[in-house]
Formats: structure tokens, C-alpha cells, sequence
């Protein structure tokens, strides 16, 4: 029997804790956020997300959290094979005082989106994300961009897909090693 969940990625956010969502026997297992402003064209399609917390996380974790505390988690998103929806996991949770003016700020905030719908998928999407990914890390720029996974960008005859932004520049079809000299131009 193939997996359910194929992991796609690490997510870096942050927005405002919402609440948590209890299940049946009380324990909170999710944590809803609504991301931040400088985040609105964020691929999500709605600007809440619902994010899993696992349990050594929700042993660990500061829990006087109150609805409207801006935090920042860091996670991985996982693909439901069988949905083709994607969940998010958190693996840190940490609250940030006030909105994350200096983070958004410093430089021009990079971001990757790399679509994830099955037109782009079935023409090589999760091997651009891998590639993607090893060259970033090789070159050492995998912390300075938040890479991101869409719907449909409407491009599908060019699939696969991903946009490179940098502040208010895009760029599409664009190569893995073009996006890593770009990013590091950018960087300067
Ligand atoms: S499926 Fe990726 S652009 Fe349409």
C-alpha cells in the first residue's frame, strides 16, 4: 500500500494565532492562523490555515498563547496523495512581538511559489522542487527564501510552474540555477 502523505516541503509563516481546535478528547492538535498583512499574496487560498501541532510540540509549547499573538512557525507541508490537498505540520511555534515589521523588511522579502496542482505535478513539479531545493542548499540560500506551494498559476501549457519574488519583482520559467543566481544577486 503507497503512503498517504508524500512530504513536499519546509513552510516558514506568520500571521495571528486564532485559537486552537480541540478534538474529541480535548487535546488541542491544531492551531489556526491568520497570516500576516505583509504576507497576503501569500498562494494559500484563503489567508487562514489551519496547522497541525504534533504532540511533542504541544508538550513543549508556550500555551498562554491568546487569540491575536503574532507568531512565526516553522513546519513542513505534506500532500494528501489521495486528496491532493496539502497539510500543513508545525515543528516551532514561536511568538514574535508585535507584527514582524523587521523580518519583512530586511531585504526585500524572497519568496518561491511552486505549483503543486497535478497539471504541473504530473510534468516534473516535484522534481523542480527537489532541484529547487538541493541548489539553495547547496549555495547556502535555503534560509533566505521562503518557498511556498500554489494552486493552479494558470500557466499550465508551461508546466511545471514556479514564480520567483523578489519584493515586487516576479519571475517565471525560470531554471533552479537562474533562481539561485538571481537570489544571491538579490542578496548581494
Ligand atoms: S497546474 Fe500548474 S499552472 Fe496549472
Amino acid at each position: 500500500m503507497g503512503k498517504k502523505y508524500q512530504t513536499l516541503s519546509q513552510f516558514n509563516l506568520s500571521g495571528q494565532f486564532l485559537g486552537f481546535v480541540e478534538d474529541t478528547a480535548g487535546k488541542f492538535k491544531y492551531m489556526r492562523l491568520i497570516l500576516a498583512k505583509c504576507e497576503s499574496i501569500s498562494p494559500f487560498s484563503t489567508e487562514e490555515v489551519q496547522i497541525k501541532l504534533p504532540k511533542e510540540l504541544r508538550a513543549s509549547m508556550d500555551l498562554s498563547l491568546v487569540h491575536g499573538d503574532e507568531v512565526r512557525i516553522v513546519g513542513v507541508s505534506k500532500l494528501d496523495q489521495q486528496t491532493g490537498k496539502i497539510k500543513l505540520k508545525a515543528y516551532q511555534v514561536t511568538p514574535v512581538g508585535g507584527c514582524p515589521k523587521q523580518e519583512m523588511s530586511t531585504p526585500m522579502k524572497a519568496r518561491i511559489l511552486v505549483c503543486q496542482k497535478s497539471g504541473c505535478r504530473k510534468h516534473g513539479g516535484n522534481g523542480l522542487l527537489s532541484e529547487i531545493e538541493a541548489i539553495l542548499q547547496e549555495r547556502g540560500l535555503l534560509g533566505h527564501v521562503t518557498i511556498e506551494y500554489t494552486s493552479c498559476q494558470k500557466r499550465c501549457n508551461k508546466a511545471p510552474n514556479c514564480v520567483l519574488q523578489l519584493g515586487k519583482k516576479e519571475y517565471n520559467l525560470m531554471h533552479p540555477r537562474a533562481i539561485a543566481s538571481l537570489l544571491e544577486h538579490h542578496l548581494g
